[in-house]
């Protein structure tokens, strides 16, 4: 039983499968209109979400399936009942489980009692299906991922623990550039150098911009994750100097720019930057839903 929880449980190969199959999605939808048919989902958000929730829901739509949200009321583990019942119940009427839960260790736990394929919406240190977007997004525009450098910019989080992982197992550079105790997760990060020893990436935490000079792609997220409450402004010193601006790109000649979104316009990232010739922005918030289907395809016509 193949699971999306990290990325780290797909090869290289099959990261390039699920992009390869992501992007024939998006050319030939109609070969795809039955490729889930009879099939359901169930999608659980213990935290609020736009894009993660419609491109799941869109998506099994599209495949020919069927998905059932559950939001943060009734996707409450623990509360009303714990997170082995959630998972042993659902197992018994749909085919797949799509969970953005506040730890990682909830979804081990669905994955320990369920019996269906389980994919990580997001949680406290990963949001593997973003990546796929993220790189689906990067591969429109260069289609050899181990020549592209890819600069990500501001708070060490999910999605940069993400793209670390999806660096590595793709062969392109990832260098983060963060404050000084605010890089992305250690122990994500040693695990993602392992990888790349064999495919060639180079991965790079610094604190420097100055490191990022002749990169193709900047990234950038949120200062503060969902489940923190702490207000923008409070650290709007601290992360300014990594703020994606046109200065920025002009300095170092970064040619496109990404943002998985929600975005806080003039915090990491300026509105003349968002909304100008750089952005691939949208177009990455629109691969969510491709991607997501390449990936439930994958998990769920498992044998
Ligand atoms: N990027 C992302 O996951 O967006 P949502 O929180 O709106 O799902
Ligand atoms: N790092 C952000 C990503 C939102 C899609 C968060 O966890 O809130």
């Amino acid at each position: 039983m193949r699971h999306l929880l990290t990325g780290f449980e797909f090869s290289s190969d099959e990261y390039l499968q699920v992009l390869e199959l992501a992007k024939d999605m998006k050319e030939n939808p109609a070969k795809y209109s039955t490729n889930l048919a009879g099939k359901t989902v169930v999608t659980l958000f213990e935290k609020p979400s736009l894009r993660t929730r419609v491109t799941f829901e869109a998506g099994m739509y599209r495949l020919g399936g069927h998905s059932i949200y559950l939001d943060q009321k009734n996707g409450e583990f623990g509360h009303r009942e714990s997170v082995k019942d959630y998972a042993c119940n659902m197992s018994r009427w749909v085919n797949g489980i799509v969970a953005r839960v506040f730890l990682h260790s909830t979804l081990q736990e669905l994955v320990k009692y369920g019996t269906v394929p389980v994919v990580n919406a997001l949680c406290d240190l990963y949001h593997p299906c973003q990546a796929f977007a993220d790189f689906q997004t990067i591969r429109e525009h260069y289609s050899d991922l181990s020549k592209v450098k890819l600069a990500y910019l501001g708070d060490g989080n999910n999605v940069t623990n993400s793209l670390l992982i999806a660096g590595a197992k793709l062969g392109t550079d990832v260098t983060c550039v963060c404050p000084k105790g605010s890089g992305p997760d250690v122990q994500v990060y040693e695990a993602a150098c392992e990888v790349a020893k064999h495919t060639g990436a180079k991965l790079k935490v610094t604190d420097s911009v100055e490191d990022i000079n002749g990169f193709d792609v900047a990234y950038t997220d949120t200062w503060v994750s969902m489940g923190d409450d702490t207000p923008l402004d409070k650290v709007k010193a601290r992360f300014m100097p990594y703020q994606i601006n046109q200065q920025l790109l002009d300095k170092t000649g970064i040619r496109h720019v990404l943002h998985c979104q929600p975005a806080h316009r003039e915090y990491e990232i300026t509105s003349e930057v968002m909304d100008g010739p750089s952005s691939l922005i949208y177009d990455e918030g629109e691969n969510r839903m491709h991607a997501h289907m390449a990936v439930l395809s994958t998990l769920l016509n498992q044998e």
